[in-house]
């Protein structure tokens, strides 16, 4: 990247701080400043501050910003025309590529029938598994690509991604290839992850502990001798991978050198939460059901709470309790949960205002929530997540004159443009 760009005149600008994971009460934490601008060099942040400070920079020869201020002031220069900003949100969690839609369920599911028992007449994610199997490499990269625009244009600069919809060895790594391929194209850092241990195939039916050693044995050292995945995740769920199988997977999984995430205490509390802590995930996420002595283990041993709002909203459960979370000292992240079934959905501000109006949460916890710890959650809080010198210089543009807006015009998109290592790279 070769970017430099000045962007000067923005009204607020609202970021957290750090190179990881800001936890519990820090996550209030965050650096607001008015009449902003940002100086971005070779695509990085170069400085972020306040125009007041540079223009006095300017004139003063010894200032210590002089420097800053005479290149900034040389750069080529946007006027972000007084909107707001905050940074590019990341979004923690996701499964984007997949074939198929499950419209029917959704219809069915309001009409109340549970979703595990869509999984346990063989529909929900067996459905997707179907059509993904049935689908190009291809196919699935413009699939994915079409999902990942829409992210974009929510502000969205990077997004983790996870398979699962193969369950056998060949979709699955085709599922993490198309993956890859869309990191190589998109204007969006893709951070893949290997949930082969989403579900059951029906070649493995009513033996969990055996296709998990399949797993194991066959599938992960392929992925990790191509490189297709940072992380390995479980569904950790009664009637799927329960406490022993999942753990007896995940330490195979460390051993080969992935770091690990579960999906944890979704439906039923079964103590995947504890489980995530004690052996080190860097996240759990879902985590209605987590109780309060897992909650502490997680705080502890210092495992990211992934919380998944758009999901508890429809499949009509209640909330995950992120007050107790962060409470316990707890990092704590929002994420979309981007699926074919228990959430269809890419919106950001929804996230926010459930966040607020539901989970208890401020817009500064939101915030730092959606791009600090979904950064950390994906291993890149050293290089996104915060508007500091030396990050990417990934950010939003916000049509209104603060971030609080973000929450408050409910599912309302209020993003103007989006910048991705300084180069824009959508706007409304
Ligand atoms: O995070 N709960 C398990 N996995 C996904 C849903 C997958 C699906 O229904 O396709 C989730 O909610
Ligand atoms: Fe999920």
């Amino acid at each position: 990247m070769t970017t430099t760009m000045f962007i000067h005149n923005i009204s607020q600008l609202w970021t957290p701080q750090g190179f990881q994971a800001s936890r519990g009460a820090a996550m209030r934490e965050v650096r607001k400043i008015t009449n902003a601008c940002i100086l971005v060099r070779n695509g990085a942040l170069a400085w972020v501050g306040s125009m007041d400070e540079l223009s006095q920079a300017h004139q003063a020869p010894a200032h210590p910003l002089h420097a800053i201020a005479s290149e900034a002031f040389a750069a080529p220069a946007f006027d972000a025309a007084g909107r707001c900003c905050v940074p590019g949100f990341v979004d923690s969690h996701t499964h984007f590529v997949f074939a198929g839609w499950r419209e029917d369920e959704f219809f069915w599911r309001a009409e109340g029938l549970p979703y595990m028992e869509l999984h346990r007449r063989g529909g929900g994610i067996q459905n997707s598994v179907r059509a993904t199997r049935a689908a190009s490499e291809e196919e699935l990269v413009e699939l994915g690509r079409k999902r990942i625009r829409t992210m974009l244009a929510h502000g969205i600069t990077t997004a983790e991604c996870k398979s699962g919809y193969g369950l056998d060895r060949d979709t699955e790594l085709r599922q993490l290839r198309a993956i890859r391929k869309l990191a190589e194209e998109e204007p969006v850092t893709i951070v893949p992850t290997f949930l082969g241990a989403h579900s059951i195939p029906p070649e493995f039916a009513g033996r969990p502990r055996a296709y998990l050693e399949f797993l194991a044995a066959e599938v992960l050292p392929a992925v990790r001798a191509e490189g297709l995945a940072r992380f390995v995740d479980i569904f950790c769920e009664k009637g799927v991978f329960e406490l022993e199988d999942t753990r007896w997977y995940l330490e195979q999984a460390k051993a080969m050198g992935f770091a690990l995430k579960l999906h944890a205490d979704e439906i039923a509390p079964l103590g995947g939460a504890g489980l995530a802590a004690s052996l080190g995930a860097v996240s759990a996420d879902h985590l209605l059901k987590a109780s309060d002595e897992d909650i502490a283990a997680m705080a502890a041993a210092g495992t990211i709470a992934g919380l998944l709002p758009l999901t508890a909203f429809s499949l009509r459960e209640p909330y995950a309790r992120a007050r107790a979370f962060l409470d316990a000292g707890c990092a704590v992240a929002l994420a979309s949960d981007l699926n074919p079934g228990s959430c269809y959905s890419q919106s950001v501000p929804l996230i926010f205002a459930l966040a607020v109006l539901y989970l208890g949460m401020g817009i500064e916890e939101a915030l730092t929530a959606l791009t600090l710890n979904g950064a950390a959650s994906l291993g890149l809080a050293d290089r996104v997540g915060t508007l500091e010198p030396g990050k990417y210089a990934d950010f939003v543009l916000l049509d209104a004159p603060s971030p609080g807006h973000l929450a408050y015009h409910v599912g309302m998109n209020l993003v103007s443009s989006v910048w991705k290592q300084g180069c824009m790279v959508w706007h409304a």
